[in-house]
């Protein structure tokens, strides 16, 4: 396939960005589209260009790292995959393919198509985790029986793997459905419980503080969600949350 590409070009945070295009050619529809990247980049070098930064590490749809806007959708034309899996079969010869880097306030511009993703990192600290000590102090977790519905729900929201595109999907740039699978996971299981009403405190107010915008229920997040995190999370944190703020006002 001959492609052209249309590549959000942006030397650092501070500069201004364009769209530069790029043709390709003899493009193998078995490449995978970090491939057909890497073979850009390979002959941009080679030509003495600057290569076009893009962030990724596993290239297995496992560490949230491949964060590209193409054609307008957070990974892509197909659905309930990441950047790293998807194909060039997915494209056509003769088309333009539009590569942008996630738009969004609190997802700051690095290079090109990397974005500061950080952001998520600091909610995480807030509150993402388990603080209390279980070593010989506990019984073992899986000798505390769970029901399984619990069990599978919070697996399900434990698959976020943190890479943005429901924030970049959003109109308000909201990362409500990251935070809600993070709480989730931890509400729906005992050991979560400890320290569950602090948690979604302090973790929905350092994304607030953050400047992550507010859900306004377009499910635009669950549709572009490589790992189909579903909004009824977005209910079971608001649930938590307003418990929490109930229980620390009595
Ligand atoms: S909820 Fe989905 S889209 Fe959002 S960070 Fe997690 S895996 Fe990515
Ligand atoms: S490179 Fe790790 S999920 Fe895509």
């Amino acid at each position: 396939m001959n492609l052209t590409l249309k590549i959000w070009r942006q030397a650092g945070p501070d500069e201004k960005g364009q769209f530069v295009n790029y043709p390709v050619e003899n493009v193998s529809p078995d490449s995978s589209f970090l491939e057909m990247l890497d073979v850009l980049n390979e002959k941009l070098i080679a030509e003495g260009n600057e290569p076009v930064a893009f962030d990724h590490d596993c290239r297995e749809g496992i560490c949230g790292m491949c964060s590209l806007y193409i054609n307008g959708r957070p990974h892509g034309p197909d659905s309930a995959i990441t950047t790293c899996q998807l194909h060039m079969r997915k494209f056509k010869d003769g088309d333009t393919v539009t590569i942008e880097p996630w738009r969004a306030r609190p997802f700051p511009v690095i290079k090109d198509l990397i974005v500061d993703r950080s952001a998520f990192d600091e909610i995480i600290q807030a509150g993402g985790y388990v603080s209390i000590k279980t070593l010989g102090t506990l019984p073992d977790a899986n000798a505390i029986p769970i029901p399984k519905i619990n069990a599978d729900l919070a697996m399900d929201a434990a698959s976020c793997i943190g890479c943005g595109a429901c924030v970049a999907a959003c109109k308000n740039a909201s990362a409500m459905l990251f935070v809600s699978a993070k709480v989730s996971q931890f509400a729906l299981l005992p050991q979560g419980r400890v320290e569950a009403k602090i948690r979604v405190q302090n973790m929905v107010s350092k994304m607030d503080e953050l400047g992550f915008g507010n859900c306004t229920n377009t499910y635009a997040c669950e549709a572009e969600c490589p790992k189909e995190i579903k909004v009824t999370n977005i209910a079971r944190m608001n649930r938590e949350f307003f418990a929490a703020k109930v229980c620390a006002e009595k």
